[in-house]
């Protein structure tokens, strides 16, 4: 019989932010898929999708991080404050050349994330920016007194200055934030960083742009050199079922390729690990959080769409895919301290797919409101003991999982990665009583299924009565296959 045991013994917080998303100067992810402005006929608050707006609060969205990417290396800031008609058009040059009208600026995704109650996450442009251009930005966000940066987002409608919890200081500096070799970044790291002025009353988390998937060499050198002189160091990984020149479509897959997209998102925790015991060694503490701050699927972009708006469908793949990441970030939140999906909508592994004033919510979406109960839950260990999910040569687990406490509940979160086979598993919680509340359950009957604009309810969650405990404590279960399974108890 499968297994997975429960250790309810205290480890440490799921910070919030694990659950954080990115929206990026990129095709229709800003432009429709967040902002369509006051005019619009679109509904709106204040310019930003109502729809959207409703649908991330549900999901209690922790974090949001913004202009990019490889945008904010080219992103000056100066173009996005100020009257509307007034911004200078300029090319967007990453993706596809196509005119930005700079509508989208500082005070749009600032109120934004004040609209939604979430942290906003600044990356600055090292690239091609300076460190005076970073220094005044962060003085026009944050400052209360009276200079010319603050009394200027004073005259364009901001009275208090914005929190700013969080600030990047360049983005895959390695690649597109301006091809630098590690030992280059890490001193001009530390001349950005010193000049990442504390104006409000808590201090800014700066996090250093860190490596791009398995470049080890990397992060040994920034933690070397910078390691005390930042608050995160990032970490880059797509899953890509096949190669960069042949990535793969979103849809229409065979099953070998639902393997290999699983085995790949599976990958995350390798790296975790191996550069999480590259950051042990410089730093003991843990004080240094790893900021996943790019993560999940890149497929080749819908027929008929610009090659450079990297848009694509979104299956039941993607939502064992995002459930896989989540609970791999849950067990690692001891040096994990934030994660961000990319992209928000539009996007890459959008939650939402937009079409004028339609919306579709997507599996993936869904896997953030079933998951939602773990942030700020106390983590709860856990140990897989059971069958393999086996293809050709190949292995991996059939089951991942995660668990956390909070108020009384425990929520434990469950992937039958199988693309076939239901898994019969028993569920045992060591030395605590508990008793079955709800669960919810999401799976569709083919490996592609997704939301459209015509069938937007194909692959929701529903209500799984699959949780029952039985006497001696131990709950017997069976997944469907390709399912992603919450289940909420009360603990004694
Ligand atoms: O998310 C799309 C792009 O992927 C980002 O702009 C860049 O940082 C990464 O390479």
């Amino acid at each position: 019989m499968n297994r997975v045991i429960v250790y309810p013994e205290p480890s440490w917080k799921i910070p919030r932010e694990i659950y954080g998303h990115f929206s990026e100067h990129l095709g229709r992810c800003i432009y429709e898929g967040i902002w369509v402005g006051e005019d619009s006929p679109i509904p709106n608050i204040r310019g930003y999708r109502k729809d959207v707006v409703e649908a991330l609060r549900r999901i209690r969205i922790p974090v949001l991080r913004w202009p990019g990417g490889c945008f904010a290396d080219e992103y000056h800031w100066k173009d996005g404050v100020g009257p509307r008609e007034n911004r200078p058009r300029r090319i967007n040059t990453h993706w596809g050349r196509v005119i930005e009208t700079n509508h989208f600026g500082t005070h749009e995704f600032l109120d934004l994330c004040e609209l939604l109650g979430c942290e906003p996450y600044v990356a600055a442009n090292v690239g091609s920016g300076t460190v005076q251009e970073m220094g005044e930005w962060i003085e026009y966000m944050t400052f209360g007194g009276d200079s010319e940066m603050a009394e200027w987002r004073r005259k364009n409608g901001r009275e208090k200055p914005w929190r700013l919890p969080y600030l990047g200081i360049g983005n895959e500096t390695w690649g597109c934030g301006g091809n630098m070799r590690p030992e280059f970044y890490a001193d001009l790291y530390r001349r950005y960083r010193t000049y990442v002025r504390d104006y409000g009353e808590e201090p800014i988390y700066k996090i250093a742009s860190g490596a791009n998937v398995d470049d080890y060499r990397w992060t040994e050198v920034l933690m070397r050199e910078a390691g005390h002189l930042m608050d995160g160091l990032s970490l880059h990984y797509y899953t890509v079922p096949g190669t960069w020149e042949e990535k793969g479509a979103a849809t229409g897959f065979p099953e070998e390729e639902w393997f290999e997209t699983l085995k790949k998102a599976l990958f995350m925790e390798t790296l975790i690990v191996r550069h999480g015991t590259i950051m042990d060694r410089y730093d003991p503490e843990r004080r240094v959080g790893l900021i996943v701050d790019e993560w999940g699927t890149w497929y080749r972009v819908e027929d008929g769409t610009h090659p450079a708006f990297l848009y694509q469908q979104n299956t039941i793949r993607d939502a064992l895919v995002a459930g896989i990441h989540l609970n791999v970030f849950n067990r690692h939140a001891y040096r994990v301290r934030m994660a961000n999906l990319a992209q928000l909508a539009n996007v890459l592994q959008a939650l939402f797919l937009t079409e004028g004033e339609k919306v579709v919510y997507t599996p993936t979406y869904h896997v953030f409101d079933l998951y939602a109960p773990h942030q700020e839950g106390e983590h709860l260990p856990l140990r897989y003991e059971g069958d393999e999910y086996r293809m050709g040569k190949e292995a991996i687990p059939l089951v991942s999982a995660s668990a956390s406490r909070k108020k009384g509940r425990i929520h434990l979160t469950l992937c039958n990665l199988h693309h076939e086979k239901q898994v019969e598993l028993t569920c045992e919680f060591m030395g605590t009583s508990v008793a079955y509340r709800e669960g919810h359950i999401l799976t569709a009957d083919t490996l592609d299924a997704h939301n459209t604009f015509e069938d937007p309810d194909r692959v929701v969650p529903r209500p799984f009565d699959g949780g029952v405990v039985s006497k001696e404590g131990v709950v017997r279960t069976a997944l469907p296959p390709r399912s992603v399974v919450a289940l909420n108890f009360s603990s004694g």
